[in-house]
C-alpha cells in the first residue's frame, strides 16, 4: 500500500500562566480547521499544540499564588486540555516543555551547538520584558518600555551564554529570498527581512537569576532562555535525535502557525538554531493577525478577556468556530464582540444555511414523502447551479490551501445563499400544484440535495458537529466518519431514495435582545430610560417595517479596500476598472466614478468596498464588488468614501 503523504502542523505552545482566552483559542482553532481539512484530503495529519511552562513569568505567578510551580502549571494545564476538548480540537499530540522527552532534547541541541562553538560565555547588560520572555537593548526600546507590548521592563547584569546567531544570517536572508512560501502572509516577510538587515544581536541563551527552566548542561546554575527551550517543542515532540522515532517522517514541518505577535522568534531564532544543528527548514510560518477588543488587546489586567468556555456553552462549538474563522481577514487583526458573534449566527447559520436546510427537507417530506427524489432533465439554472457548486468547492480549496479562512468560508456560503435563491426562482411550492411538474419538481429539490451535501462537506473542517447532526435530518452521508473532501467537486452523489426526516433547526435563532436583558445587571433594569422605552415601544412596533435590523446590515460585507491600479474601461465614457486588495485578495471592480475621478486620483487609495455583492459583468468585465461614494441629488459632486489608517481587508460596521 502507497504510504499518506504527511502534513505537519504546530501551533504556538500556550503559557500555562493563566487560563487561556478568546484570542489563544482563534490559533488553535483555525489550526484545527487546516488539520480536519488536510485529514479530509488524504493526507497522514500530526497537528501538535502543547504548553511552554518555564520562563520567570510562570514562576512569578506561582509565587504570587504561594504554589508550587509544577503543581500550578498542572492546574492550568489541565484546563487548557479541557478547553481543546471543548472546542473538539484533533491535536495528534500535546508536548510540555517540563516533560523529560522534550528536556533531554533541549540539552542535547544546547551541548552539541556549543560543542561547536556557536555558543559561548560572556555578560548580559539590557533590558528584559517578563511578560514576552524578551531581550531588548536600550534602543530598541519605546519610551523605555517593551517595544512589543508595551509594559514595563526590567534591567538585567548577568553571566550567560549567548548564541552566535549573526553568523547565520546571510543563509536566513538568502533562504527568506528563494522560499517566497517561507514566511506568510506575504506582508510579514519585509518586517523579518528588514529586522535581520539591521543587524542580528547574539542571542542571550541561558539565565541565572531564577530557577524554573531546563539546566543547561555543563553548567547548572543556568537555566536554558525561555524561547529557545520552547521552540524546540516542534522537533522533540518528534522524537529529534532518536533514530527509531517513527515521527520523524513528519518533518519538515508544513505550517508553523502563529501569532503576529511571535513572528520574529519563529522566522528568526528558530530557523537560525535549526542551521546550527542542521536540521531541514521548516516549509511555512504563518503569521495571522490579532483579535482584538474595542478597547485594544484582551487582557487579564484590563478585566476584558473573553473565555471561550461561556461562549462554547451558550452557542454551541460550531457557531464559536464558524465565527471565529469568518471573522479575521487573512493576516489581519479582527474586531470581537459578542453582538457580531449572535449576527454571524443568525444570517448565516439560521438564516441561510438552516433555513435552506429545513425548507429542502421539509419539501421532501411534504412532497415525496420523505425520499430524495431523483433527478429528471437539467434546465439552464440548473446547470449555472451545479456550476456555482463547482465553482464554490475549487475557491474553497484554494483558500483553505492559503489558510485564507475567512474566504473559504464566503465561498461556501455564496454557494448556501445561491441555493436559497434558487428556491425562490424555481417556485418548488408552486411545481407541487402541477402533476405535470412532478418530474421537475423532483430535479429541483434533488439540485437543493446537492448543494446542501456539497456546502456540509465543506464545511466540516470548520464546524465538526454539523455534519452529524444535519445528517440524522438529510440522510446524505451514509457514514459521518472519514468524509472525503473530493465528494464536494463531483456533483450527483446524494442517493436518491434515502429518507429524510424533519428535526430540530440546526441553529436556532438568537434573539439580540433578550440576549441584552440577560446581561444586564438587576440594577442597570431599573434605570428610567427603560421605562421611556416601554412606553415608546407601540410607536415603535408601528415604525418598525420602516427600518432594517442589524442582522439585515450584517449581511452587506463592508471591507476597506486599497485600489492598486486604475484604468479607463475603453468606449465606456463613465467606467473604471479598479484592481483593489482586501488584505492578501485581488478583486477587479468596475465603478461608473470616471466623470469625478482620474485613474491616477484613486491608485494607492483605500475605498471601502461592497464585498458580498453579487458579481456582476459590466460591459464584458466582471465586477467584485461596488465601490461606495456619496453625492448630491443631481450627482454634481461625487466623493469616493476613503479611509487613511485602517489597513485594507478591514471591515466597515
Ligand atoms: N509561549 C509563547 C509561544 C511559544 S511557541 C514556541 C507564547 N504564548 S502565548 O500563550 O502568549 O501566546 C500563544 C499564541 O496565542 C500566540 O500565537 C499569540 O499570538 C496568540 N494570541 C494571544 N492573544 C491573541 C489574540 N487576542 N488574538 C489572536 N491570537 C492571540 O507566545
Amino acid at each position: 500500500m502507497q504510504e499518506k503523504k504527511t502534513f505537519y502542523l504546530t501551533t504556538p505552545i500556550y503559557y500555562p500562566s493563566d487560563n487561556l482566552h478568546i484570542g489563544h483559542a482563534y490559533t488553535t482553532v483555525v489550526g484545527d480547521c487546516i488539520a480536519r481539512f488536510k485529514r479530509m484530503q488524504g493526507y497522514d495529519v500530526f497537528y501538535l499544540t502543547g504548553t511552554d511552562e518555564h520562563g520567570q513569568k510562570i514562576e512569578r505567578v506561582a509565587q504570587e499564588k504561594g504554589m508550587d510551580t509544577i503543581e500550578y502549571v498542572d492546574g492550568i494545564v489541565e484546563q487548557i486540555q479541557n478547553l481543546w476538548d471543548l472546542l473538539l480540537i484533533t491535536n495528534t499530540d500535546f508536548i510540555r516543555t517540563t516533560e523529560e522527552r522534550h528536556k533531554e532534547v533541549v540539552q542535547k541541541i544546547f551541548q552539541q551547538v556549543y560543542d561547536q562553538g556557536d555558543i559561548y560565555k560572556s555578560e548580559y547588560q539590557g533590558w528584559y520584558c517578563t511578560p514576552c520572555e524578551a531581550f531588548f537593548t536600550e534602543r530598541q526600546l519605546k519610551e523605555g518600555k517593551c517595544p512589543d507590548c508595551g509594559r514595563e521592563v526590567e534591567l538585567l547584569k548577568e553571566e550567560s551564554y549567548f548564541f552566535e546567531m549573526s553568523k547565520y544570517a546571510a543563509r536566513l536572508l538568502e533562504h527568506i529570498e528563494t522560499h517566497p512560501e517561507f514566511i506568510q502572509p506575504e506582508s510579514r516577510k519585509n518586517e523579518v527581512v528588514s529586522f535581520i538587515k539591521s543587524g542580528l544581536e547574539d542571542l542571550c541563551v541561558s539565565r541565572t537569576t531564577f530557577k524554573w527552566g531546563i539546566p543547561v548542561p555543563f553548567n547548572p546554575d543556568h537555566v536554558v532562555y525561555v524561547w529557545f527551550d520552547a521552540l524546540i517543542n516542534y522537533i522533540s515532540a518528534l522524537g529529534y535525535g532518536d533514530e527509531n522515532s517513527e515521527r520523524w517522517k513528519y518533518w519538515p514541518c508544513d505550517v508553523h502557525l502563529i501569532g503576529k505577535d511571535i513572528l520574529r522568534f519563529h522566522a528568526i531564532i528558530w530557523p537560525i538554531i535549526l542551521m546550527a544543528i542542521d536540521v531541514p527548514l521548516p516549509r511555512q510560518i504563518f503569521g495571522h493577525g490579532w483579535l482584538l477588543l474595542e478597547g485594544g488587546k484582551m487582557s487579564k489586567s484590563k478585566g476584558n478577556v473573553v473565555d471561550p468556555v461561556i461562549l462554547v456553552e451558550k452557542y454551541g462549538v460550531d457557531a464559536v468556530r464558524y465565527y471565529l474563522l469568518k471573522e479575521l481577514s487573512v493576516g489581519q487583526d479582527g474586531y470581537y464582540s459578542e453582538e457580531m458573534l449572535v449576527n454571524r449566527i443568525n444570517s448565516d447559520l439560521a438564516n441561510d444555511l438552516g433555513n435552506l436546510i429545513s425548507r429542502t427537507v421539509a419539501m421532501i417530506s411534504r412532497y415525496f414523502d420523505g425520499h430524495i427524489p431523483s433527478p429528471g432533465a437539467t434546465q439552464p439554472l440548473d446547470e449555472e447551479l451545479r456550476q456555482t457548486a463547482n465553482k464554490a468547492y475549487h475557491e474553497a480549496t484554494e483558500r483553505l490551501e492559503k489558510l485564507d479562512f475567512s474566504n473559504y468560508l464566503y465561498a461556501v456560503m455564496r454557494l448556501v445563499s445561491r441555493a436559497n435563491k434558487y428556491i425562490d426562482e424555481t417556485e418548488p411550492w408552486k411545481l407541487a400544484k402541477d402533476e405535470q411538474q412532478r418530474e421537475r419538481l423532483g430535479t429541483v429539490l434533488y439540485n437543493l440535495m446537492e448543494c446542501i451535501r456539497i456546502a456540509l462537506i465543506m464545511l466540516h473542517p470548520a464546524m465538526p458537529t454539523l455534519l452529524e447532526r444535519a445528517n440524522q435530518q438529510t440522510a446524505l452521508f451514509s457514514s459521518v466518519e472519514d468524509v472525503d473532501w473530493e465528494a464536494a467537486g463531483t456533483w450527483g452523489m446524494a442517493r436518491p431514495g434515502n429518507k429524510v426526516s424533519k428535526g430540530q433547526a440546526l441553529f436556532p435563532r438568537i434573539d439580540i435582545k433578550t440576549l441584552e436583558e440577560s446581561q444586564m445587571t438587576e440594577e442597570k433594569k431599573e434605570v428610567p430610560a427603560q421605562k421611556a422605552a416601554a412606553q415608546t415601544a407601540e410607536k415603535q412596533e408601528k415604525a418598525e417595517s420602516e427600518f432594517i435590523t442589524i442582522d439585515e446590515f450584517a449581511k452587506i460585507d463592508l471591507r476597506v479596500a486599497q485600489v492598486i491600479a486604475c484604468e479607463k474601461m475603453e468606449n465606456a465614457d463613465k467606467l473604471l476598472i479598479l484592481k483593489v486588495k482586501l488584505g492578501e485578495e485581488e478583486r477587479t471592480v468596475v465603478s461608473g466614478i470616471a466623470p469625478w475621478y482620474k485613474p491616477e486620483d484613486l491608485v494607492g487609495k483605500k475605498v471601502i468596498l461592497v464585498a458580498n455583492l453579487k458579481p456582476t459583468k459590466l460591459r464584458g468585465v466582471l465586477s467584485e464588488g461596488m465601490i461606495l461614494a456619496a453625492s448630491d441629488p443631481d450627482d454634481k459632486n461625487v466623493e469616493v468614501i476613503m479611509v487613511d489608517e485602517v489597513a485594507s481587508g478591514n471591515r466597515v460596521k
